[in-house]
């Protein structure tokens, strides 16, 4: 466990006394109160429909409480106009997903550098192979998704998510759909993210390998906080 490092003191998120009811009145959070750090894993537990997409959601400010707050590096999301959030997004948040999200026509390389082009960022070429070397798929960098295994393309989408060195991680249910011997690179990686670039890694999970290398877990139980054990 790194609860020693000092670097993790910093709080990225601070979730505050947060409820969110969605449209038809389904409560899906229902007082959550949370805060992550920097440079720290944190695993989001419990059992299907507990909220943890819904507070992950909050966590990447893509979407809002419907009371108390979510304040990210210390600005509440739901002050943020659309072009500071679009801004946020951006320079601050990489997204993984379950079901890996590459888009098909796109190789390897220009999936990952695609957030940078969006961006507007120079360099992004070299940067995207930078970076998909550090997942260790530098000599896939011209394959397609449907040319890689299902591990491989994860690590793709850990690269895009990570090459604008966000330092908010998250992470839904990214070793949902893989064997454990490709879920276990996929979480290295994720465990790499925090201790090398500092990042708060926020991963929504089922996978017991996945809460053993957690910093932090976090049991949600009926869209509430059960128990956080570090
Ligand atoms: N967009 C939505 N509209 C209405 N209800 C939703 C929506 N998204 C999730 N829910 C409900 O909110 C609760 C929490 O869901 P979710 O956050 O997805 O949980 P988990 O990720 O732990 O499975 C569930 O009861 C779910 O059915
Ligand atoms: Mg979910």
């Amino acid at each position: 466990m790194s609860t020693t490092k000092s670097v993790s003191d910093t709080i990225a998120i601070s979730v505050r006394d947060v409820t969110r009811v969605y449209d038809g009145g389904v409560e899906a959070l229902r007082g959550v109160s949370l805060d992550i750090a920097a440079a720290c894993v944190t695993a989001l537990l419990g059992r299907s429909g507990c909220g943890k997409t819904t507070l992950l959601n909050l966590c990447g400010a893509m979407d809002f409480p419907t009371t108390g707050e979510v304040l990210i590096a210390g600005h509440p999301t739901t002050a943020l106009d659309d072009a500071k959030l679009t801004a946020l997004r951006r320079s601050t948040i990489g997204f993984v997903f379950q079901s890996f999200q590459l888009l098909p026509s796109l190789t390897a390389l220009e999936n990952v550098e695609l957030p940078l082009l969006l961006a507007g960022t120079s360099g992004s070429e070299a940067r995207a192979k930078e970076i998909l070397g550090w997942v260790g798929l530098a000599e896939k960098a011209a394959s397609l998704p449907f040319q890689l295994s299902g591990g491989q393309m994860q690590r793709i989408a850990v690269a895009r998510a990570l090459v604008h060195q966000p330092g908010l991680l998250i992470a839904d249910e990214p070793t949902g759909n893989l064997d454990t011997a490709s879920g276990d690179q996929v979480l290295a990686l994720l465990r790499r993210a925090a201790d090398e670039f500092g990042a708060a890694v926020v991963i929504a999970t089922h996978s017991t390998e996945a809460a053993a290398m957690a910093d932090t877990r976090v049991r949600m139980r009926d869209g509430r906080i059960q128990e956080i054990s570090s």
